[in-house]
């Protein structure tokens, strides 16, 4: 939880005036279904106890004043010169305040009133471990402004505004996994979501089983121009199968055993994408009958599978986050662990019995740095409540 009266702290400190809304939103990781969502596949995802927090009030002028109290940084850049992604002085915008410009962008083309701004905001989300600290960003910053405003959207037309903010303003063709899970959190819940029909409910977990995420600490490289390839070589096995089966839209309308049947049509590297994309679709709706069978074996048997075909096939694993899932699943009480977010480092996400939670994550931090001399992070965390604000 992000301190919200060292947030006002700070903010008097800065602009020797009150602020008089406080808005949250947490981060998320994703327990199965990766690198489906462009694929307008299913996901299981949950929202995460850590979050952004953002202290604010309005101001007459419009324009936005920001204060990363983690960076130690500050930016200041006009309504009116958003296109040009400079702050005020005319520098360029440093990459983490392309986030929220990109809302205020989103937003000022649907003429929805975007308020002057002095906010001061911190968040306890790793930063590009793989648990949408930017999706987190957006979607405070959303939340903000429509506080401020007097308006609202609903939750999935804000979800997909700040989708669109990532896609045409920064520049990453994400999905709408990450926002739509910061957006729609449930307390205690995992929530089964829809990518096509956007359709969605929160589904219990196990009640004996906690969630806790490895951090490797290695940081992700090339991910967005990866990230992006991926997603060209998703759209490049749809038009091959499409001269077999001409309704295909995308990779979610072929079942495992009609893949099987076209699979040898398609060239090396879309044959091993589709594969996996087909594949993990399947193994989402297998889950949800795991949790409604109280099986956790069978689910954490497609944690570990989503993994292998998610380093073999779709090649995102980094080799860190294979000795993270080769470790866990030697522990005493794993019943699954898998690399979570869109890979090339970052976190794993290991389902693991609450009896053997405390030396789990003693253990698996000790291997882990026995071998590789790297220092993680391994912590559990809870499912938690969605983007939110209130006055203060
Ligand atoms: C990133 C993207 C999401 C999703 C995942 C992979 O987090 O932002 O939209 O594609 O990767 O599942």
């Amino acid at each position: 939880m992000i301190a919200e009266s060292l947030l006002v702290e700070q903010f008097v400190n800065r602009f020797q005036a009150q602020p008089k809304v406080f808005a949250r939103a947490p981060g998320r990781v994703n327990i199965l279904g990766e690198h489906v969502d462009y694929n307008d596949g299913v996901v299981l995802p949950m929202a995460i106890d850590r979050e952004i927090g953002i202290v604010a009030r309005k101001i007459e002028a419009n324009e936005a004043h920001l204060v990363a109290l983690d960076l130690n940084e500050e930016v200041v850049f006009t309504y009116q010169s958003l296109q040009e992604k400079k702050d005020k002085s005319g520098c360029p915008l440093p990459r983490w305040a392309l986030y929220p410009a990109g809302v205020a962008w989103v937003f000022l083309q649907k003429r929805l009133a975007v308020s002057g701004i002095q906010a001061v905001f911190s968040s306890s989300i790793p930063i590009g471990a793989g648990l949408s600290s930017s999706a987190a960003f957006e979607v405070a910053f959303a939340t903000l402004w429509s506080a401020l405003g007097g308006w609202q959207l609903e939750p999935l037309t804000l979800a997909q505004d700040c989708q669109k903010a990532e896609n045409e303003y920064v520049g990453v063709a994400c999905g709408l996994l990450d926002q739509f899970s910061s957006v729609c959190g449930v307390d205690g819940h995992l929530l089964f979501f829809d990518t096509r029909s956007l359709e969605w409910k929160p589904l219990r977990f196990f009640e004996d089983c906690v969630i806790v995420i490895a951090d490797s600490k290695v940081e992700r490289s090339l991910t967005s121009s990866e990230y992006n390839q991926r997603r060209e070589t998703c759209e490049e096995a749809v038009r091959y199968l499409q001269r077999y089966l001409p309704n295909l839209k995308s990779l979610r309308d072929i079942t495992p055993v009609e893949y099987a049947a076209y699979r040898e049509y398609l060239p090396a590297e879309a044959r091993r994408r589709a594969e996996h994309v087909v594949k993990e679709i399947a193994r989402v709706y297998s889950a949800v009958n795991a949790l409604r069978n109280n099986d956790r074996r069978a689910f954490g048997a497609l944690m570990y599978a989503s993994h292998y075909s998610l380093r073999d096939d779709y090649e995102v694993s980094h080799p860190n986050l294979d000795i993270l899932v080769e470790i866990a699943k030697q522990l005493p009480g794993c019943y699954g662990a898998r690399l979570t977010g869109a890979g090339f480092g970052g976190c794993t996400v290991n389902m693991v019995a609450k009896s053997e939670v405390d030396r789990f994550v003693t253990e698996l931090d000790r291997l882990y740095f026995e071998r590789t001399s790297l220092k993680g992070a391994v912590f559990a965390v809870e499912a938690s409540q969605g983007a939110n604000w209130k006055l203060i």
